[in-house]
């Protein structure tokens, strides 16, 4: 039996980038042998075993058959006679279908390393058609290695274009799809990875109104200004929908099952930035800068406040800096207003609730008057 470092781990080397996990792939042995030598089983699906020491993912050589359509419906097919090559052929990348041996020799039966230095994303074999996760997977691959110079070459993009073409994207389940866009808005260039799945047809399946051009446009300049900000994963949902009205935006986060803060801040978002630009910045009214606060639960949810003031900052226009201003001026004058005093004074139950905000608008009004005069 012998044991190859593949995938990530070789890659990442290669390119001289910090390892973060290293996967290892067993030839020549049966899950029995794997336990008697202290490892431990992990996932039914296929062998895969944990290193009884380092914990790291050993797993036996195996190959896999597409039977159906989407991510379910794989026959794998695992035993001793699996060799490596198979193995490293049922992989997405060439440059993730690279071996290392424990003597230290590079195996690269698909010219992984060629690719590598052509900073090519290219598909081992046909097989890639299997997985329509590969689509994003790759351009997931091109988000990370954009600033080394990496891009898609045209023999798979070709590929991705006709598995696209076939409806391969729309048999994926929304978990799946959800764990790749969260992954890419956190790789280095994330607006790459939207630009990839446009051109090969695949956002028009995932996120239709993103496709007119100023859509896209507006959501690519958001998502670089939150990454440059190193925003939080909700900040750069948010931003990919800046241009999307409040039902478009709603109707797509809940399709891509999305967690409940990036709706939430979606959808805030959404309010927020028509609510601004019709915002008169000579004379803005205090309700509706109130109302606005109210909406976003400023009291109770400050720091979501401040990730939607972010999320704004990235998104309004220039020309629109002056009624953000307006509205930060608003919110800092609603701090502090005491509830223990007013009851002292006699307020109470929904009472209390109205003076609360009584003196909220009144600090609003005039901080929006001494700011504006
Ligand atoms: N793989 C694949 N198709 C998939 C998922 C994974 O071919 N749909 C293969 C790739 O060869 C990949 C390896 O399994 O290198 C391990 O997958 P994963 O850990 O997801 O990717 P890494 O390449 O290790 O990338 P990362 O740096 O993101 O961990």
């Amino acid at each position: 039996m012998q044991t190859y470092l593949v995938g990530g781990a070789v890659r990442d080397e290669l390119l001289g980038l910090e390892v973060k996990d290293r996967d290892w792939v067993v030839v020549g042995a049966t899950p029995e042998q794997m336990l008697t030598q202290g490892f431990t089983q992990v996932g039914s699906d296929f062998p895969v075993f944990l290193h009884p020491k380092t914990h790291e993912e050993y797993a036996l050589a195996r190959t896999e058959r597409k039977q159906g359509h989407g991510y379910h419906g794989f026959s794998v097919y695992s035993a001793p006679d699996v060799t490596l090559e198979e193995d490293l052929m049922r992989r997405d990348l060439t440059i993730n279908a690279m071996a290392r041996s424990d003597a230290g020799e590079l195996i690269d039966p698909f010219n992984g390393r060629k690719d590598l230095e052509a900073r090519e994303l290219r598909h081992v074999s046909l097989a890639f058609k299997e997985d329509p996760l590969r689509i994003l997977r790759t351009a997931r691959f091109a988000a990370r290695f954009q600033p080394l110079g990496f891009g898609v070459c045209a023999e798979t993009m070709e590929l991705m274009r006709s598995m696209v073409a076939e409806g391969e994207v729309e048999h994926l389940v929304a978990e799946r799809v959800w764990q790749e866009i969260q992954r890419a808005l956190h790789e280095n260039s994330p607006g790459t990875f939207f630009q990839v799945l446009r051109d090969c047809g695949a956002l028009a399946v995932l996120i239709p109104e993103l496709q007119p051009e100023p859509h896209f446009r507006a959501a690519i300049n958001a998502l670089q200004c939150v990454h440059a900000s190193d925003g939080s994963t909700a900040e750069r949902f948010a931003a990919l929908f800046c241009a999307l009205d409040e039902a478009a935006s709603t109707k797509r986060t809940k399709a891509l099952k999305a967690p409940n803060d990036c709706q939430q801040l979606t959808r805030l978002l959404a309010i927020f930035i028509p609510a601004l630009k019709q915002l008169d910045s000579e004379r803005p009214d205090a309700d509706t800068l109130l109302g606005l606060l109210e909406k976003a639960d400023l009291w109770r949810r400050p720091e979501r406040f401040s990730l939607l003031l972010n999320a704004v900052e990235c998104t309004l226009e220039p020309k629109n800096q002056r009624q953000l201003d307006i509205l930060k001026c608003a919110a800092d004058a609603t701090q502090g207003v005491d509830p223990k005093a007013l009851m002292e004074q006699g307020f109470l139950g929904k009472e209390l609730g109205n003076a609360i905000q009584t003196v909220r608008l009144a600090r609003i009004t005039q901080a929006i008057c001494s700011s504006t005069s």
